[in-house]
């Protein structure tokens, strides 16, 4: 019990604090639908993310910082504005957030257990995804492939 703690102690010195670089460019949704992501998905998917004291210690911190970083390579709405500029880019995003949200696998399970800010209602879900799949509909139309 002892080593363990020793253990957990030591480990405190790496520190991989999740940092926020500038938005580049904010989502435009309609109220309910921005609402709903960042809720339930900005604290992986944007630079505001904002986590509890207690997720800022070791091993934790570093599950949180590698999900993290993951989840803004694949989708970062706070580069939304870049999204539209790089053709076909933003179609792409929102096809994949219709998927996610149809298939239910986003927001992450064991966030969801986590933290009430993730637990989605239907509603709410069938909103974002209605949102996707026109947001796509009407990038394709602007962007002739
Ligand atoms: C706890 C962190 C977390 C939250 C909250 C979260 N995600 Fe994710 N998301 C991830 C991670 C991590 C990945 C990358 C999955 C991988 O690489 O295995 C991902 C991947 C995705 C992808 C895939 C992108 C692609 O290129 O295929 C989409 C779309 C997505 N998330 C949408 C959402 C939406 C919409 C929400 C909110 C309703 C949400 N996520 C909430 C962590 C999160």
């Amino acid at each position: 019990m002892a080593i363990v703690a020793a253990a957990l102690m030591a480990i405190q010195a790496i520190r991989t604090p999740v940092r926020n670089s500038g938005a580049t460019g904010e989502l435009q949704a309609p109220p309910d639908v921005q609402a709903a992501l960042r809720r339930a998905c900005y604290q992986c998917h944007s630079q505001e993310t904002n986590w509890p004291w207690y997720v800022q210690f070791a091993p934790l911190s570093w599950f949180v910082h590698g999900r993290v970083s993951a989840a803004r390579r694949r989708l970062d709405f706070s580069a939304w504005r870049d999204y539209l500029y790089d053709p076909g880019t933003a179609a792409r995003k929102l096809g994949a957030i219709d998927q996610m949200m149809h298939s239910g696998a986003m927001p992450p399970w064991y966030y969801r257990l986590l933290s009430a800010r993730a637990r989605i209602t239907p509603a709410e879900r069938a909103a974002i995804e209605t949102w996707a799949i026109e947001g796509r509909a009407a990038a394709l139309k602007a962007e002739p492939q």
